[in-house]
C-alpha cells in the first residue's frame, strides 16, 4: 500500500520517520517528483533500484537541506561554492569528489569516487529533508526508462503499491530535472541540461565545456541511456505537418489538422514549455493510446535557455527503444 501524505506538518513527518525508517517516500521537488530514501542505508537504497527497475551501475543523486550539510560528504572547492551561493536551493546538481566523511553508500553513488548532491527548491522539500536528518537519495519517481512524473498523481500511475509514501506538494514549478555539472576535473564539465541554463552557468563558469566538446575523454553521466523519458507510442521530432493518426505536442500556432493536441506554451515561452512537458507526454501517450493513433509528433522548440534541456529530453523520448 502506498500512502498519500498531505503536505503539512504531520505529513512531512511521518515521510521523514519513513525515511529513517528505511523505506521509499516519492516527494515534489521543484524539478520533478524523486523517489527518495536515506542514502547512508544500502538496503534502503537497493529498494529504490528495485521499485524503478533501475539498471544498478546509474548512480543517484542525494539531496540536502543547505549547502552545509552537502559539502560534509562531497568535497567542495571555489567553484562548487560560487555555484551553490548563487543557484541553491534550486535545480543544479554538483558532481564532486566524495569526502572522508563521506557517509552516501557505495551503491547510491555506484562505486564512483564521485558523488552528485543537490539542494532542491520547495518548502515542502527542504523541511522534508531538514527532519529526516540524513542525506536523501532520489532518482526521479518514474519505472526505469519512463517519462518523469510532475505531479504526485504521475507518481502513483507507475510505481502505486511499490513505495510507502507519495507527500503530495502539488505540481512541480520548473518541470525538468536539474542541470548536473562534474566539478572533478579542471574544468567544469555539462552532464545533463536542466532547470538552470547553461548561458547562466557561464556567468559563473566562463570555462565550462560539453562532454563532447571537452578534450578530456570522460564519459558522461553514466547511465544517461539513450532511450529516456520515453513514452509508449513512437516520438517523431521537428514535425512541419501532422497525419491524421498522430496526436500533436506543439509550442506556439498549432499546426493544423491534429485531432489530439498539447500546447506546451501557446505564447512560445520557454519555462511555461518545461513546467508542461512531461505532463503533456503523459496525456498525449495516454490519450493518443485510447483513441487508436500511432504517435506522437512534436513541433520544433527553440534550443537556447530551457530550450536546451527541453530538447535533450524529447530526442531521448524519441530514441528508438531498446
Ligand atoms: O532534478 C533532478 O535531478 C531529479 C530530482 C528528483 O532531484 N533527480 C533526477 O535523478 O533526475 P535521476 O536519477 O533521474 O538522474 C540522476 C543523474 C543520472 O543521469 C546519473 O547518471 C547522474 O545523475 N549521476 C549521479 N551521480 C553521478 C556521479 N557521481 N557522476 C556522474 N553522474 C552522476
Ligand atoms: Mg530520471
Amino acid at each position: 500500500m502506498t500512502r498519500r501524505l498531505a503536505a503539512d506538518g504531520a505529513g512531512i513527518a511521518q515521510a521523514a520517520d519513513i525515511l529513517r525508517g528505511g523505506g521509499l517516500v516519492a516527494f515534489g521537488t521543484e524539478t520533478v517528483y524523486g523517489l527518495g530514501a536515506d542514502a547512508t542505508n544500502a538496503h534502503a537504497v537497493a529498494r529504490i533500484f528495485a521499485a524503478k527497475q533501475r539498471p544498478a551501475f546509474n548512480p543517484l543523486i542525494s539531496h540536502f537541506p543547505d549547502a552545509a550539510s552537502a559539502f560534509v560528504h562531497a568535497h567542495a572547492d571555489a567553484r562548487a561554492h560560487r555555484l551553490a551561493q548563487r543557484f541553491w536551493p534550486g535545480p543544479l546538481t554538483l558532481v564532486l569528489p566524495r569526502t572522508a566523511d563521506c557517509a552516501i553508500c557505495d551503491l547510491a553513488g555506484a562505486g564512483l569516487p564521485s558523488v552528485a548532491v543537490r539542494v532542491p527548491a520547495g518548502d515542502v522539500a527542504r523541511a522534508l529533508l531538514a527532519a529526516a536528518g540524513v542525506p536523501v537519495a532520489a532518482p526521479s519517481a518514474n519505472p526505469s526508462g519512463g517519462v518523469s512524473p510532475s505531479r504526485a498523481e504521475h507518481v502513483l500511475d507507475g510505481l502505486e503499491g511499490r513505495i510507502d509514501a507519495v507527500l503530495d506538494s502539488g505540481p512541480c514549478a520548473v518541470g525538468i530535472e536539474s542541470t548536473i555539472v562534474d566539478l572533478t576535473g579542471p574544468h567544469p564539465v555539462l552532464l545533463r541540461p536542466g532547470g538552470i541554463p547553461i548561458e547562466a552557468l557561464r556567468e559563473i563558469c566562463p570555462d565550462i565545456t560539453l562532454p563532447h566538446d571537452s578534450s578530456d575523454a570522460r564519459p558522461a553521466a553514466p547511465g544517461r541511456l539513450s532511450s529516456h523519458y520515453a513514452p509508449t507510442l513512437p516520438v517523431r521530432l521537428g514535425a512541419v505537418s501532422v497525419a491524421p493518426d498522430e496526436a500533436l505536442l506543439a509550442f506556439g500556432p498549432e499546426l493544423p489538422g491534429s485531432s489530439l493536441t498539447w500546447n506546451l506554451s501557446p505564447g512560445e515561452k520557454l519555462e511555461e514549455a518545461a513546467a508542461r512537458l512531461f505532463a503533456g507526454l503523459r496525456f498525449l501517450d495516454m490519450e493518443g493510446r485510447r483513441r487508436g493513433l500511432r504517435a506522437i509528433a512534436v513541433q520544433p522548440v527553440p534550443t537556447h535557455g530551457l530550450g536546451a534541456a527541453i530538447a535533450d529530453r524529447l530526442s531521448r523520448a524519441a530514441c528508438p527503444r531498446t
